[in-house]
């Protein structure tokens, strides 16, 4: 297992309906790692799961991480969790900051767009920009006030007059005017979108047609839709440096045959949005149904991710 920090919920509040807040401390009392904004730590949660949180507060606080979690109806049971059961005083492990949404620092204007619990990671590069003195705009899209978190929280930032909410249920006039809050973005605006799956790629969709090149954009999936499965069949792997070929039948994941056959790879969310399983691949062609690979990366064909994707020849030949 990577290094893991014992931590201790030193707070716990009502962000918005069904969304917490938690404050995470070393249990040991000492510092916890810095971190950049963007990043997520994995919360090891009771019952053995193994979730990915952004942090929101503001990068360079190493006292304590903040993080704030959606109750999901559709939860696979992190989310149930973490409401139920991390209460003030609970400890826990967690995983050491990792950060794969980060900001460009060479860009001259960042465009933030937040779909609900999604503001996470945007709030704390909104933190981060200010105290840099860059040029950002954070537009925080919710189905409405009650269910928006940190609306008093932003209000009350020095940031606050680069903030502007959307509500589904508010007035016409408000709402995100996607194709025009493009456009107007300056020349060389990095855009950066967290949240729903249908949001973000509302998001992206939009901005690749309006001719926004790939490594302007960036997203950070937290939750990956679900798959239709029913037309899957088995395939193989073989496994480069050894010569082994591993078979992974229909109903299982190919992450799931290597482990079984005794090969180390790293994992963590276990539905292709945070990279930790990506793995190189030599030959053959993968059949790609992650969230995290761009679509350049995903038409080179030479890596995947095992824990959801699978291979659409019959083999595939992985660097391993
Ligand atoms: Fe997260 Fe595979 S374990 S992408």
């Amino acid at each position: 297992m990577s290094t893991t920090i014992r931590v201790r919920i030193a707070d716990r509040r009502e962000e918005a309906r069904d969304i917490c807040g938690l404050d995470l401390v070393a249990a040991d009392g000492g510092a916890l790692p810095a971190f950049t904004a963007g990043a997520h730590i994995d919360v090891h949660l009771p019952g053995g799961l193994v979730r990915q949180y952004s942090l929101y507060n503001a990068p360079g606080e190493t006292g304590r991480y903040r993080i704030a979690v959606l109750r999901d109806a559709a939860s696979r049971g992190g989310s149930a969790a973490v409401h139920d059961q991390l209460l003030p005083g609970t400890e826990l492990h967690i995983g050491t900051p990792r950060n794969l949404f980060a900001l460009q620092a060479s860009a001259p204007h960042h465009l933030l767009l937040a779909g609900g619990i999604g503001i996470t990671p945007l709030l704390a590069m909104a933190e981060q920009l200010w105290a840099q003195g860059e040029a950002f705009d954070l537009h925080h899209c919710t189905r409405s006030r009650e269910r928006t978190p940190f609306i008093a929280h932003t209000a009350a930032a020095p940031f606050a007059a680069r903030v502007q909410h959307h509500h589904d249920d508010g007035a016409p006039g408000q709402r995100l005017d996607l194709a025009a809050t493009l456009a107007q973005a300056p020349a060389g605006t990095h855009l950066y979108v967290c949240g729903p799956t249908g949001f973000m790629d509302a998001v992206l969709s939009a901005a690749r047609t309006a001719g926004w090149p790939e490594e302007r954009l960036h997203r950070e999936y937290f939750a990956a839709a679900p798959a239709d499965t029913s037309g899957d069949g088995g395939f193989e792997l073989e496994i480069a440096s050894t010569g082994r070929v591993i078979p992974v039948s229909a109903g299982q994941s190919a992450l799931a045959a290597l482990l079984a056959a005794g090969l180390d790879i790293p994992m963590s969310c276990e539905q292709g949005v945070c990279g930790t399983c990506l793995t190189g691949v030599k030959a053959g062609t993968p059949d790609h149904r992650d969230q995290y690979l761009t679509p350049e990366e995903r038409a080179e064909n030479n890596q995947f991710l095992p824990c959801c994707s699978r291979a659409s020849s019959p083999r595939l030949v992985l660097d391993l």
